[in-house]
């Protein structure tokens, strides 16, 4: 029967077997579940031949970079290069407001990012005689992507571009692997977890692709991304400490382009806002606003204002998907 114990060693011997003894693999990690156990998968099935890539484009949660780097090098062994581009990402976003201009440059900067570290990757290879060339690119494809891409496209798809990698496919001549396009993000869970991915990976809410660029509501600065990535970082634990986490389907820090007055001391503050979301959701298509017991959101408010400089009000977005969207842009 369907199981994910029998998954595993069936998976692993149809990569073997697609990729042969020295074809090479390329795929891009993010921290995210899919990516990560897409990764881990691979690296089962053929080691070192399987080459992750994470771009670090500048909009990532607080030592995002760091820690990915350490989970799948250290503590999964996944044969990892981060590649750090925050200067061009953020130099390219610089003036720019308009979030799909945002999710563009974005898109496009990871391509060409990508693109570049893989050539090197792909020379390295040539380099060497016990290597093959780099044949296959990974990629974390879940069914329900396999189905939107051939059917119905729901209305974040239309409203919102979502940016891919399929030019790659085209310009380095590489086939697609995609161990998961079978499974449902449940079983993606259940199979992190056989692969001893650690657990608050394998629980992990959502990040977009365009990451903080899309919670940054006007201009994207370096200023910005460390005081979003500072209160997002305090909501994040504090909804841990609070035991609430796994209730949620997504939760972020969205910060806004407006200043509103306060006082500190005996000082006149003239601030930014941060905006708290919290939905929960089946598939992401509808979503209901997540009701906190008021003394977490207090303890939340209370320290991202005292410890996070630029932020002297905190507000709790109460819309439901629809009419808004789970992201704010
Ligand atoms: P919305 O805001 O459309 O979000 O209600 C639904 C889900 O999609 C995520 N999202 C994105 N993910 N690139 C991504 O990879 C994007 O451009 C993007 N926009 C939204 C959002 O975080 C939520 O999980």
């Amino acid at each position: 029967g369907w199981s994910m114990d029998t998954f595993i060693p069936k998976e692993i011997a149809r990569i073997r077997e697609i990729c042969g003894d020295k074809g090479q693999v390329i795929g891009a990690v993010s921290g995210g579940v899919d990516s990560t156990v897409a990764a881990k998968l691979m690296h089962e099935a053929i080691g070192d031949r399987f080459h992750a890539i994470m771009v670090d484009n500048g909009v990532l949660r607080l030592d995002e970079a760091k820690k990915v780097k350490k989970m799948l090098t250290e503590d999964l062994g996944v044969n990892l290069t981060v590649v750090d581009a925050s200067d061009l990402f953020l130099g390219r976003l610089a003036g720019v407001e308009d979030p799909e201009q945002k999710r563009k440059i974005i898109g496009n900067t990871f391509i060409e990012v990508f693109e570049e570290k893989a050539a090197e990757i792909e020379k390295e290879c040539a380099a060497d005689s016990s290597k093959g060339p780099i044949e296959w690119l990974l990629q974390g494809t879940l069914y329900p992507d396999v189905i939107e891409s051939i059917s119905f496209k729901g209305p974040s798809a239309v409203i919102k571009s979502h940016h891919n990698v399929g030019g790659l496919l085209e310009d380095m001549k590489l086939k697609l692997i995609e161990p998961l396009r079978e499974l449902f993000k449940d079983e993606v869970r259940a199979l992190g977890r056989l692969l001893d991915i650690p657990a608050h990976l394998v629980g992990r809410h959502p990040f977009p692709g365009p990451g903080l660029a899309i919670r940054i509501l006007g201009e994207v600065t370096r200023e910005q991304v460390a005081i979003l990535q500072h209160a997002d970082e305090i909501y994040i634990a504090e909804i841990r400490a609070a035991g609430l986490y796994d209730q949620i389907s997504q939760a972020f820090a969205a910060l806004l382009p407006v200043r509103a007055v306060g006082v500190m001391g005996d000082a006149r503050t003239y601030d930014q806002v941060i905006a708290l979301r919290a939905v929960s959701t089946e598939d992401f298509m509808t979503a209901d606003w997540f009701e906190f017991p008021a003394s977490v959101l207090k303890k939340i408010s209370s320290r991202i204002t005292n410890e996070v400089r630029g932020i002297n009000r905190v507000v709790y977005d109460i819309t439901s998907k629809p009419p808004g969207t789970v992201e704010w842009l």
